[in-house]
């Protein structure tokens, strides 16, 4: 079975290859930069910017794939609360292009949403009523109503607050991020008024991979299944690798102002994946000492 992934140097998208290549799948891994994920045998690299239409259809016409996983976007949202138009192009009409593309091919089409397209009052199911906080929320929502209006199967995935291990060539996620700044003995501020439910990107690896095989269609969260803030999470980081708690200063949204909002109560019920895709997430804990190999 052939699969395209999109944003495959992107921190979520370079555990998908890697986990789908040992899967046995064959992989086309496309970004816009050159290559950063690791050499691995079965995974075919492309530098593919997704935002020119004519090459999007030359490679989805070449690779005919079985399947397409989207998960490229423009995923800081800070970066598109201030950069809107690029915001559209990368996250909404990229999609659009892919969906067009993928449709004469009649592929399977996977779409990497967000706990963001939603608002206050989470943890929230799949049916829940979208209500976006801020221009990247927005953007998510565009595309995944582009996905809806697409002619061949379609699967929404919306995952949270992704974390796991890092290797080089891939951008930290929070818990390096937490590590770094702990072990170069720099204090650190963290919010302890806005509660997720982190999500283990191999965890995510292994619901996108049932998905692929039941061929299940529709919407589907997969998130982790504790409910934490990220002051909770920074605890449990330096917990587990033996750092310095006090350098761990707690603070609440309110101190602490960002240009973007943020919804205090977020995250994501997994009890429909729990149920159809066997869906079963490590515990924060678990996944910390996986990621970080103790
Ligand atoms: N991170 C989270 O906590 C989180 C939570 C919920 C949902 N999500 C969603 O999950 C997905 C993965 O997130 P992530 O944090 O792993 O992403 P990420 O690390 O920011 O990577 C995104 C990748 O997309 C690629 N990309 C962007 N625009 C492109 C374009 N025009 N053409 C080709 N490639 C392009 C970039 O490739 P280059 O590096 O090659 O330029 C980048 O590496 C996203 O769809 C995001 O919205 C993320």
């Amino acid at each position: 079975m052939k699969i395209v992934v999109t944003g495959a140097n992107g921190f979520l998208a370079q555990h998908l290859c890697i986990y789908l290549a040992n899967k046995g799948f064959d992989c086309f891994a496309v970004s816009r930069g050159e290559r950063r994920i690791p050499i691995a045998t079965h995974i075919e690299y492309t530098s593919l910017d997704l935002t020119h239409q004519s090459l999007v259809h030359a490679y989805i016409h070449t690779i005919q794939p079985d399947v397409i996983v989207h998960v490229a976007a423009m995923s800081k949202p800070d970066e598109c609360h201030v950069n809107r138009d690029a915001c559209l192009l990368q996250n909404v009409t990229a999609t659009a292009y892919l969906l067009d593309a993928a449709e004469k091919c009649a592929s399977h089409f996977i779409y990497l949403s967000t706990d963001f397209i939603f608002g206050e009052g989470g943890p929230h199911a799949e049916e829940d009523l979208p209500d976006p906080l801020n221009f990247y929320g927005e953007s998510k929502l565009m595309a995944e109503k582009l996905v809806q209006d697409y002619a061949g199967p379609y699967t929404i995935v919306r995952p949270v607050f992704i974390y796991g291990k890092q290797w080089e060539g891939m951008r930290p996620s929070f818990i390096q991020w937490v590590q770094q700044q702990l072990q170069a003995g720099k204090p650190i501020k963290v919010v302890s008024d806005q509660l997720r439910t982190p999500t283990y990107a191999p965890d995510i690896c292994k619901g996108i991979h049932r998905i692929i095989e039941a061929q299940k269609t529709g919407v589907y969260h997969l998130a982790g299944k504790d409910i934490l803030s990220p002051h909770r999470m920074a605890l449990m980081v330096a917990r587990v690798l033996g750092l310095n708690q006090s350098l761990i200063e707690e603070v609440d949204s309110r101190s602490f102002p960002e240009p973007v909002r943020r919804s205090s109560k977020s995250g994501l019920k997994i009890n429909k994946a729990l149920r159809e895709l066997n869906y079963q997430p490590h515990s924060f804990e678990e996944a910390l000492r996986k990621s970080f190999a103790v």
